[in-house]
């Protein structure tokens, strides 16, 4: 048994984390008061009666795709480049009580710009309060735009044209893949990744076996040629898929609350994180959308404990694989294992 101290005290790393994901129904009101939004009324959903009654809601998904609906909708009171500073701000705040020292940061850019945000005000935004939370806590980041799968081909294509000037200058890292997964191989999405190779974007993850099936993960890796795979937790369902993670010392970016909150999995113990240790498959814990699953990164790893009851030889792997598999100078991984 490990107090939250020795949890707090490890070098953690953060790779899945959806920026619009740390949104609090707290701040959601905040904002929609500040920002004139009409949040929807009674009559469409009275979830949005108060704080307390969203709150509940968020501890009631059925699904990948229930969540996503809230999450999309939220997005609705994010306007100004200030709005962005803020949101980022307060997770880096977040992260620093969490003792984490490095955050890969996503976004949905497609989400924003349909409110008529510009990529400007979310780009800049955002690295305004990620480079604050850099200089006042000494968290490094990286920032990651996901493509969203609910939304045509098309639209993503034309929204990597729109932000490579920010690729270029070194604003946005890597390009990932997230949103509903039923129904929506990642093979649909081919031309988006091989116009990312175009562009000389070296990093690319993409959201593959947390709903959809290890044959997802397979093609993610194989087909979209990403370096990382976001959930994969379906992946042990076949060893071939297993053996390619392996082989690749691909990391897994694993969300243990975030799996039971969707209903992914029946409960914590159920996530596989002792057969993934046991056959060689490298992950990092995450908490995907902190906000909505009743838990931030360090939550993540005090709950996993309880399940799982680690080895402190099991938390050096786990904690060494994530800085390993982090998009990080190699200098900055030899400072921290
Ligand atoms: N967007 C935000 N969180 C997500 C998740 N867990 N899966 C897919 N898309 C998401
Ligand atoms: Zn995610």
């Amino acid at each position: 048994p490990h107090s939250v101290d020795f949890l707090r005290a490890l070098p953690k790393c953060e790779h899945h984390l959806h920026i619009e994901g740390s949104l609090s129904p707290a701040l959601l009101f905040r904002l929609a008061a500040h920002n004139a939004i009409t949040l929807p009324s009674h009559a469409v959903d009275v979830a949005y009666a108060s704080i307390e009654a969203l709150e509940a809601r968020y501890r009631s998904f059925t699904s990948l795709d229930d969540f996503l609906d809230y999450y999309n909708r939220a997005s609705a009171v994010l306007i100004t480049r200030a709005d962005f500073e803020a949101l980022a701000y307060e997770y880096m705040k977040k992260a620093h009580a969490d003792g984490i020292v490095h955050a890969e940061i996503s976004f949905d850019l497609q989400t924003h710009t349909a409110r008529g945000v510009s990529i400007d005000d979310v780009v800049h935004g955002l690295n305004d309060g990620l480079n604050k939370g850099r200089t006042d806590f000494g968290i490094s980041f990286r920032l990651i735009m996901c493509i969203l799968r609910h939304l045509p081909v098309s639209s993503s294509v034309g929204h990597m044209h729109l932000a490579k000037p920010f690729f270029d200058a070194g604003l946005i890292f890597g390009l990932g893949m997230c949103s509903t997964e039923k129904s929506q191989p990642p093979t649909k999405f081919r031309p988006v990744f091989d116009l990312a190779r175009e562009f000389g974007i070296g990093h690319l993850t993409a959201h593959a076996g947390e709903e959809g099936p290890a044959d997802y993960v397979r093609q993610a890796l194989e087909e979209l040629g990403v370096h990382r795979i976001d959930h994969g937790v379906r992946s042990l369902e076949e060893d071939e898929v297993v053996d390619m993670l392996v082989k690749r010392e691909t990391l897994l970016t694993v969300c243990p609350l975030s799996n039971v909150c969707l209903q992914v999995k029946p409960r914590l113990e159920d996530v596989p994180l002792r057969e993934l240790l046991e056959r060689g498959v490298r992950f990092s814990l995450n908490s995907d959308d902190p906000a909505y699953f009743g838990g931030y990164l360090l939550e993540n790893y005090v709950q996993v404990q309880r399940a799982f009851d680690f080895a402190p030889s099991d938390w050096r792997t786990i904690v060494a694989n994530g800085i390993e598999g982090s998009w990080m100078p190699d200098e900055q991984k030899e400072k921290l294992i």
